[in-house]
């Protein structure tokens, strides 16, 4: 029988562990911490976890719960700068060093992320940096006026 990339690292257990390291870290990161709008960082986890379990062969959860994950799409309110990206970054990093995978296990997820994190940038413009609404699209009014993507 053959087992998938989700059994193979420990399941649920190993996927919950990730999570976890990775919320606790984001919590106390002064980036990211107030770009998730709801203050009990709870049922984000619950999203990436359930995410991370479908993608990686677990239970499909998150398909049944939240639909396609269009996830560049879903990220489009949030200001997702390549400082944002190397935080989310470093907070995983943490996760998965605590989560003690096997070499080969660590670097297939490691790479997995490194790369939709990158993908997940949708802004280069440094915070804080060049003119206000005035005329120019704000990034909420940008992510309203795109076309829904496709699957
Ligand atoms: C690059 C930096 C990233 C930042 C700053 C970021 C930030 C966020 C924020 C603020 C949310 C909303 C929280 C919520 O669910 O209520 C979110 C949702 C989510 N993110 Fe990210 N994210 C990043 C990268 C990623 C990557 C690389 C993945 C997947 C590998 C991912 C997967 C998800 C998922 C699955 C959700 C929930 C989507 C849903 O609503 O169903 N994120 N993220």
């Amino acid at each position: 029988m053959t087992l998938t990339f989700y059994e193979e690292v420990g399941g649920a257990d190993t996927f919950r562990t990730i999570v976890d390291v990775f919320y606790r870290e984001v919590s106390q990161d002064p980036v990211l911490k107030p770009m998730y709008p709801e203050e009990d960082l709870g049922p984000a986890a619950d999203r990436l976890r359930m995410f991370l379990e479908q993608y990686w062969g677990g239970p499909t959860a998150y398909g049944e719960q939240r639909g396609h994950p269009r996830l560049r799409m879903r990220h489009m309110p949030f200001r997702v700068d390549p400082d944002a990206r190397d935080r989310w970054l470093r907070c995983m990093r943490t996760a998965l060093d605590e989560a003690k995978l096997s070499p080969l296990h660590d670097a297939t997820l490691w790479d997995y992320l490194e790369r939709a994190a990158y993908a997940m940038v949708n802004t280069m413009e440094p915070a804080g940096i060049g003119p206000q609404a005035a005329g120019r699209p704000t990034l909420e009014t940008r992510a309203a006026q795109r076309p829904t993507e496709t699957p």
